[in-house]
């Protein structure tokens, strides 16, 4: 277990996590904001192995996030090491989250991302987290914004509009 939230638990992603990884990555819902939604569990799979490489070469990534009540895999929130320039960024953290959407409206986001980002500064030591969204992604610009993080800017990634957070230690803590 990574972390644990009065309602969630937040662990690295498992090879069985591919069936729920599935459910919710295939979700055109889901992908609205995000790209191509996955047609195979096969891809889960390939995602799952990626992320976990991720926990090997960079000690972090995007995390399983458990329900507790009923034990299942209702998303995943973490913090990736930016291995790729993205709005000129690199080798820096990014958070992210995404859930099922019988999840959503339930504060789980929320949750999940304040715990992430406490993490992030208390155990990561980052000095600045990271984020960026849709600029259409109402939900979560709402929620990135409320948990502090500053809008400081736009940028295009792959063609979409999208907005750019930034959340400096001193700030949060
Ligand atoms: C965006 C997403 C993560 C929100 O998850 P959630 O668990 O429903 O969010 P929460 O319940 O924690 O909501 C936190 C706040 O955001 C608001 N919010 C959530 N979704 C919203 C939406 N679509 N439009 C406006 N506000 C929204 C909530 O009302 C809540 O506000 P409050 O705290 O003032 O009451 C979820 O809809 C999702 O997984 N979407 C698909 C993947 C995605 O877009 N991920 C983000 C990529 S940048």
């Amino acid at each position: 277990m990574i972390l644990e939230t009065e309602r969630l638990i937040l662990r690295k992603l498992e090879d069985t996590d591919a069936e729920r990884m599935f459910l919710m990555d295939s979700d055109p819902e889901v992908m609205k904001y995000l790209g191509t939604p996955v047609k195979t569990v096969e891809e889960s799979k390939e995602i799952i192995k990626m992320i976990q490489k991720q926990y090997e070469e960079n000690g972090t990534g995007r995390w399983a996030v458990i329900e507790k009540e009923s034990g299942l895999l209702i998303g995943w929130c973490g913090l990736k090491l930016l291995k790729e320039p993205i709005n000129g960024y690199v080798e820096t953290l990014d958070l992210g989250y995404r859930f099922i959407p019988e999840f959503w409206g339930k504060g789980y986001a929320w949750e999940a991302a304040n715990a992430t980002l406490k993490y992030g500064f208390n155990e990561l030591n980052a000095e600045t987290i990271y984020a960026f969204a849709d600029a259409g992604n109402k939900g979560s610009n709402y929620i990135l914004t409320k948990m502090g993080f500053e809008n400081t800017g736009e940028f295009e990634d792959s063609g979409v509009k999208c907005s750019w957070y930034e959340l400096k230690r001193e700030k949060y803590i």
